[in-house]
């Protein structure tokens, strides 16, 4: 079936909320991936960031497959082998975070976040401590609760009435957070990078000041590492590159190399509140998921975050030498921004679509790249010709 039908097909049955582009993907290998008339693709967004160690890697299907061999799931009413297994070597990568819990996107995984930190405050004896303090700009999810703390009115619009207790501060401005926050404050919550933004990064110290303010106050400091996390920006955590710890965090997305994945790590005191009954997911954990995740963090483990460093130079050296209509980039490591000076984000896109690279817009002046942390210094400068003549084109 070609690509045409398979869009037309799309767009009779399934809901129309997202803008997807008009080709339908069968078939992925590394950092390339085949659409129906069989035309091939260097994938430079890897799934938003998910496809962390290439399509079809060996490795993970090798676990996949091995996993599906012996139990497919069974709920959290029971113990089941892979899931601890990656709480294991999660854990081991932080060095205060001793518990992890699963779920299955981002969002859920903040969502869980949130509630933490307000049980958190309750068992303490202090119920008062209910406000969250998020940042402008920031993307945490679409479940109410993600949603009510994501700084962008656009996408809370039209949802009403949100959860209560979240108040938006800018983002990268460590004196406005130490007028903010006092010792009523639940917790802050943010991003190391904000991916959704435009790829934003705060300037250097920013997390360290936030941590500083969070102890000062007894306010939990929560970081959303579901974009910045498992190595993407060169760090298996992004909060690495300051040599901080949150009290928990949120990781998603490139955890199981496109598994569906979301995962909460926090502190021993902090984890103990949710006691049994308090909060769960019925698909958490499951065991191809955390097996498929337990494959990626091995790859990371073996050099892979050592390459995505010199990877993410490389591709920042290529991207800033664009020139022409680009207006410089950004980004940490793997996860980059080609900043534009004219407001043609979705007509490169769709310029490069054409020409053979997948990369993704965020907003009308950033196109944003993620591709597989695996990604050959080749193929980078491939993408770099190929959106040269994209933007050039556009
Ligand atoms: C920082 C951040 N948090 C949360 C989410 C939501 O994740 P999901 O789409 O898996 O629910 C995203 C998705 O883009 C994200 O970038």
């Amino acid at each position: 079936m070609s690509n045409e039908e398979l869009v037309r097909r799309a767009q009779s049955v399934l809901f129309q909320n997202y803008r997807t582009q008009p080709i339908a993907l069968m078939r992925g290998e590394g950092s390339w991936v085949y659409d129906a008339d069989g035309k091939r693709y260097l994938d430079f967004i890897g799934g938003i960031a998910t496809i962390s160690v290439g399509h079809a890697n060996p490795r993970v299907r090798e676990a996949l497959m091995e996993q599906a061999k012996l139990l497919w799931h069974a709920s959290n009413l029971y113990v089941t082998e892979p899931q601890i297994r990656l709480a294991e070597k999660l854990t081991a990568q932080t060095r205060t975070l001793r518990r992890a819990f699963f779920c299955n996107s981002g969002t859920e995984a903040n969502e869980a976040m949130i509630k933490l930190a307000r049980h958190f405050h309750v068992v303490n004896g202090h119920p008062e401590r209910i406000e969250i303090l998020c940042f402008h700009n920031s993307f945490h999810g679409r479940t109410l609760g993600s949603l009510a703390a994501t700084g962008q009115h656009k996408y809370q619009q039209g949802f009403g009435p949100l959860p209560e207790g979240f108040r938006f501060l800018d983002f990268g401005e460590a004196q406005q957070l130490a007028s903010a926050i006092s010792d009523k404050t639940c917790a802050v919550l943010l991003e190391p990078v904000q991916g959704e933004a435009g790829v934003m990064v705060p300037p250097r110290g920013y997390l360290a000041r936030v941590r500083e303010l969070c102890t000062k106050h007894g306010a939990l400091m929560l970081l959303d590492e579901v974009q910045t996390g498992m190595g993407r920006t060169g760090a298996f955590f992004a909060h690495q590159h300051e040599r901080i710890e949150p009290d928990a965090m949120t990781l998603a997305k490139g955890i199981a190399g496109g598994a569906p994945l979301g995962a909460l790590l926090a502190r021993d005191d902090v984890a103990k509140v949710f006691t049994p009954g308090t909060h769960a997911s019925t698909f958490g954990g499951n065991p191809l998921a955390t097996a498929a995740a337990c494959a990626v963090m091995d790859l990371l483990a073996e050099g892979l975050i050592e390459r995505v460093q010199r990877a993410g130079e490389r591709l920042s050296g290529r991207l800033a030498a664009i020139g022409g209509r680009s207006a410089g980039e950004r980004g940490m490591g793997l996860l980059r921004a080609l900043v534009l000076a004219e407001d043609l984000a979705p007509k490169v896109v769709a310029k490069a679509r054409e020409l053979g690279l997948l990369v993704n817009a965020v907003g009308d002046r950033v196109v944003r790249l993620a591709p597989p942390l695996t990604v050959s210094d080749e193929e980078i400068d491939r993408a770099a010709d190929l959106l040269t003549e994209a933007l050039a084109k556009a």
